[in-house]
C-alpha cells in the first residue's frame, strides 16, 4: 500500500508549479464523450483518479493517447453505455459520466456508487434532476437504469448546490433540446472550468460561477483543445505546508482568488501571504496563532477539501480553534491519527475543538482518505522525529509527485513501497 517516511522540522523553501486540477479534469474527461470526436486536454495531472477515469472511458470504447501531461481522447467509437462495476467502485465520482452518457446515448446502466471514505454520499440530487429533464430513472438491486428518449430543457432548482449534480446537469443538458436553467447551482471554479470546456466544444452555457446557470441545448459538438487550470486544493495544501514548517515558498501558476478563504485564514494565523501576477508567496516566519473558527462551506466559503490540512496546522498553533464540518458527515478520520502524534483534539459530531500544543511528535499513522492523508504528511513535516504515513495510495488519488515536490522545497520525505 506504500508508506511515506518523513523527518520533520525542516522549514520549506523554494518555488513550485502547481499541478492541474483533479476536480476540473474529471468532469471534463466525462464531457469528452459528448463530441464523438477528438478532445486534446493539456495540463492533466498524473493521478490515480485520472487513471481510473481513463480506464472507464476506454472500457466504453474511447481511445486515449497520453503524451506527458496531455491526453488525446477520441470518443467516436463508443460501443456501450454500461460502465464496469469494479471501476465505478474504484472512483465514486464516476457518477459524473451518467449525464454525458445519457445525453449522448439515450440510456445508461450504472452500479450505485454507494458511500466512500468520507461518508455516505447520496446521488438523489443527480437522479432527481435527470427525472426533471425527462429521463426515466429506475433504481433496482444496486443498479441505476436511465432512459432518455425525450429529454427537454427545463428549470431545475437544486435543494443544495452540489458540485457533482450541477456538473451532471450541465453535461446532460448540453445536447438536450431547449433551455435548461439550474438555480442554486454550485459556484466552484471547477464548474466554470467545465463551462469553458463545453463552450469551446460548441455548447451554449452561461452563468457558471454564479448560482444560476443557463444551458441552451445544441445538436452537435466539435473537436476541442483545452488546458486545465491549476488545482486550488493542491495550492492550499502546499501553502499550509509552508506555514506549518515555518517556511517561505512561492507557488507558481495559480489563482489567489480561488483560495482566498484559505489565504485569509493563513493571514489570521500570522502568515504573510500575497500574490504577484500568477504567483502566491507564503511566508510563515512567526509562531502560528489559532484561528478561532473554521466552518466548511460551499465555494466561496472555506473548502471541506482543506479542512484536514488546516487542522494539522492548528494542532501546533497558539490557542484554541473550532472546526465545523458542514459538507461531509465523516471527514474527521484524520483526527485519531493526529492525536497519535500528540495533538489535542476533541470531536463532538460535526465540531472539532483543537487546542494547540507546542509541537507534534513523529509516529506511525495511517491515511484514511485523500485530504486526511495529506494532512498527516503536513503534520509529519512539522513533527519532531520520524513519522511514517501508511496507506498513501489515498494521497496518490489527488497529489501528483507529492514527495518529489516536497523534496524540491527541502523536505525530508521518501516513499517506500
Ligand atoms: N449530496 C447529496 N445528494 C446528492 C449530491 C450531494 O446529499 O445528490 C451531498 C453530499 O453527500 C455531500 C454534499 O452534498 O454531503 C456535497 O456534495 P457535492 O455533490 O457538492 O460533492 P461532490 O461532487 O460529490 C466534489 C469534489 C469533492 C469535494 C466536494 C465539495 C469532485 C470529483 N469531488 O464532490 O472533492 O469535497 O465536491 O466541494 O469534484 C476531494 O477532492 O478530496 C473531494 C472529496
Amino acid at each position: 500500500m506504500g508508506q511515506f517516511y518523513i523527518k520533520g522540522g525542516i522549514p520549506l523553501e523554494g518555488e513550485l508549479r502547481v499541478q492541474g486540477a483533479k476536480n476540473a479534469v474529471l468532469p471534463i474527461l466525462a464531457a469528452t464523450i459528448l463530441n464523438q470526436g477528438e478532445s486534446v486536454i493539456h495540463n492533466v495531472p498524473d493521478l490515480k483518479d485520472v487513471k481510473t477515469m481513463i480506464k472507464i472511458l476506454e472500457s466504453i470504447g474511447c481511445s486515449i493517447k497520453k503524451e506527458e501531461n496531455t491526453l488525446i481522447v477520441n470518443s467516436s467509437a463508443i460501443h456501450t453505455n454500461e460502465i464496469p462495476e469494479y471501476l465505478v467502485r474504484e472512483m465514486r465520482s464516476s457518477i459524473i459520466l451518467l449525464g454525458a452518457i445519457l445525453a449522448k446515448h439515450k440510456q445508461a446502466k450504472f452500479s450505485y456508487p454507494g458511500g466512500c471514505d468520507i461518508g455516505h454520499r447520496p446521488i438523489d440530487l443527480h437522479l432527481k434532476s435527470f427525472r426533471e429533464l425527462g429521463a426515466e430513472v429506475m433504481e433496482s438491486h444496486g443498479y441505476i437504469y436511465c432512459k432518455s428518449n425525450n429529454l427537454k430543457g427545463t428549470h431545475i432548482q437544486l435543494d443544495y448546490p452540489s458540485v457533482g449534480a450541477t456538473e451532471n446537469i450541465m453535461l446532460a443538458a448540453s445536447l438536450t433540446e431547449g433551455i435548461t436553467i439550474i438555480r442554486n447551482a454550485a459556484k466552484e471554479p471547477e464548474i466554470q472550468e467545465l463551462q469553458n470546456f463545453l463552450n469551446k466544444m460548441g455548447c451554449k452555457i452561461k452563468g457558471a460561477g454564479s448560482n444560476t446557470i443557463i444551458i441552451e441545448g445544441v445538436k452537435k459538438l466539435n473537436n476541442v483543445e483545452f488546458t486545465i487550470m491549476s488545482d486550488r486544493i493542491v495550492a492550499g495544501t502546499f501553502a499550509v505546508a509552508a506555514a506549518i514548517t515555518g517556511g517561505q515558498i512561492v507557488l507558481k501558476d495559480c489563482y489567489i482568488e480561488h483560495i482566498s478563504s484559505v489565504i485569509s485564514k493563513l493571514i489570521e494565523a500570522g502568515c504573510n501571504v500575497y500574490s504577484i501576477e500568477d504567483k502566491i508567496v507564503i511566508n510563515s516566519s512567526k509562531k502560528i496563532k489559532a484561528v478561532e473558527t473554521i466552518r466548511t462551506l460551499p465555494y466561496p466559503g472555506f473548502p471541506t477539501d482543506m479542512q484536514a490540512q488546516m487542522m494539522a496546522l492548528m494542532t501546533v498553533a497558539k490557542g484554541t480553534s473550532i472546526f465545523t464540518e458542514t459538507i461531509f458527515e465523516n471527514r474527521y478520520k484524520h483526527v485519531s491519527q493526529l492525536i497519535r502524534m500528540g495533538a489535542n483534539i476533541n470531536i463532538d459530531g460535526r465540531i472539532a475543538v483543537v487546542k494547540g500544543v507546542n509541537k507534534l511528535f513523529g509516529a506511525k499513522v495511517t491515511a484514511t482518505d485523500l485530504r486526511g492523508g495529506a494532512a498527516l504528511v503536513l503534520a509529519g513535516l512539522s513533527a519532531e522525529g520520524e513519522t511514517i504515513v501508511d496507506n498513501i495510495y489515498h494521497v496518490d488519488r489527488g497529489y501528483e509527485n507529492f514527495e518529489e515536490n516536497l523534496q524540491s522545497l527541502g523536505a525530508s520525505i521518501i516513499r517506500k513501497e
